[in-house]
Parts: structure tokens; C-alpha cells; sequence
């Protein structure tokens, strides 16, 4: 039997549509369910439900064969895991966002002048952190962030949190987010706007290294299965 680990939250309908296409079926309803643990109808797999930031420790360690992840969770995580496939679905974006009308800012940021101001109600622009040095940046993507700042030389505080990230930046949190960015919809309805893309994502095939070695036959019927239906 082969235990997949899926993403809870947005992945997970189309990951279950995906492992159908691929005559993976469960007689229970997955996604509305509150249980963890699902056996498909033929027995061959079993399919647990974790949050998304934890489908790459579950496949590092073992405790999943395979796992259905974005990108953006594996850029984050680092864990040492075969991504063998592109599933194509779960597009989105990892991006720098800000107050709409502080993208231009950043530059003058780069020479030292402190850049990013909010709108007060009584029409002044006011700097969003005045105490802090550096750049405040709110993320649930923490190491994604450091490595974008530290690659451009920018000194950054990195502020992390794990949902809500639209946010910080309204009520002086945070000058920056760097979040995910599907339809753009939450940054557009929070007055923000996309400073610069970092990377773009999509779900992703995760298969455990000593899986792939004990297990070969199974995981490489998968990959066959999942390939014919990405076709
Ligand atoms: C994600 C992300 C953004 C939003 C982007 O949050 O962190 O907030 O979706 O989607 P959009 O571009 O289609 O508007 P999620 O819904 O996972 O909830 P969270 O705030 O709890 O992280």
C-alpha cells in the first residue's frame, strides 16, 4: 500500500480529481470529511490529510510514500524529497506585495532613504514602521523572503506569520508581504498590489528517496498514471 499525503485547503479537490482520473477512487466524501485517513476502495492506497506546509516533512521522513505539493511549500520547506512531476494545476504566484503606490519606492530604499508610507485618514502619508531600520517584510514564507532580500542586498526584518498576510501592511505591521498570489483577488480587495513576482508555482509530485527504492514498482505505476492523465 502506498500513503499519499494531501494537501488540506485548496490542493486538495483538484489533487482527489487528479488521483480519479487515475482510477484512485475513495467511496468516502475526502474532502468533506473530518477524518485524517482514507483507504482507496481497492486497498492499494492510503491518502492522509495534513496541512500544506507539512506534505514535505511527511514524504522527507517517510511517514508518506508520495505527496501532493505547490511549489511554493517546497521552496520553503528545502526538504530533501523527488519531485519527479509537474501535476499542472494549483498555478499561482510567490510574490513581493505592497501598499498600491509604493512600488517606485523601493528604489529610492535601495539608497538609503526609508521608502514606504500609508495613507492616514487625515490624508498625510506617514512611514508604515518608523522605528524599524530595515524593511518589514510579513510572510508565511520566511526563508523564501530572506533569500529574495538577501540576493538584491536589501536589509530586511522578517515578520512571520502564518495566515491573513494581506494584513500587515494595512495597519503598520509590515512595509512588504511576500505571499501567495493566485487570483490577486485578496491583494486588489486590500488596496495592495504586486511589487515583484519571486516564483511561480504549481502542484508538484512528492516521492520519498527510500520509497522510491522499496516501493519501486508501485510509485513508478503511479507516476504513470498521473502522467497519462496530465497528457
Ligand atoms: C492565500 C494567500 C492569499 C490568498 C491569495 O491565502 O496567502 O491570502 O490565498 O489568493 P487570491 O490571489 O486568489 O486572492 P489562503 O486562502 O490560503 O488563506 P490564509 O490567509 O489563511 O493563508
Amino acid at each position: 500500500m502506498l500513503v499519499i499525503a494531501l494537501c488540506k485547503g485548496r490542493l486538495l479537490e483538484p489533487s482527489l480529481d487528479m488521483l480519479a482520473r487515475a482510477r484512485i477512487c475513495f467511496s468516502e466524501d475526502v474532502a468533506s470529511s473530518r477524518k485524517l485517513i482514507f483507504n482507496s476502495d481497492d486497498q492499494r492506497f492510503r491518502v492522509v490529510l495534513v496541512k500544506p506546509a507539512d506534505v514535505p516533512t511527511y514524504v522527507e521522513y517517510g511517514a508518506a510514500d508520495i505527496g501532493i505539493a505547490g511549489r511554493d511549500v517546497l521552496l520553503e520547506s528545502r526538504a530533501d524529497v523527488l519531485q519527479p512531476l509537474d501535476l499542472k494545476f494549483g498555478y499561482c504566484k510567490i510574490a513581493v506585495a505592497g501598499l498600491s503606490g509604493t512600488r517606485a519606492g523601493e528604489i529610492r530604499g535601495q539608497t538609503g532613504e526609508f521608502p514606504f508610507s500609508a495613507l492616514q485618514e487625515n490624508g498625510e502619508f506617514t512611514r508604515l514602521t518608523p522605528n524599524s531600520p530595515t524593511i518589514r517584510v510579513a510572510t508565511k514564507y520566511p526563508r523564501i523572503a530572506m533569500d529574495y532580500y538577501n540576493s538584491r542586498g536589501i536589509p530586511v526584518e522578517i515578520i512571520p506569520l502564518s495566515g491573513s498576510i494581506e494584513l500587515a501592511p494595512l495597519i503598520g505591521l509590515a512595509d512588504r508581504i511576500v505571499d501567495l498570489v493566485e487570483t490577486g483577488r485578496t491583494l486588489k480587495d486590500n488596496g495592495l498590489e504586486i511589487v515583484e513576482i519571486i516564483a511561480e508555482s504549481s502542484a508538484r509530485l512528492l516521492i520519498n528517496r527510500a520509497g522510491y527504492q522499496t516501493k519501486r514498482d508501485e510509485v513508478l505505476h503511479l507516476i504513470q498514471a498521473l502522467e497519462e492523465v496530465i497528457r
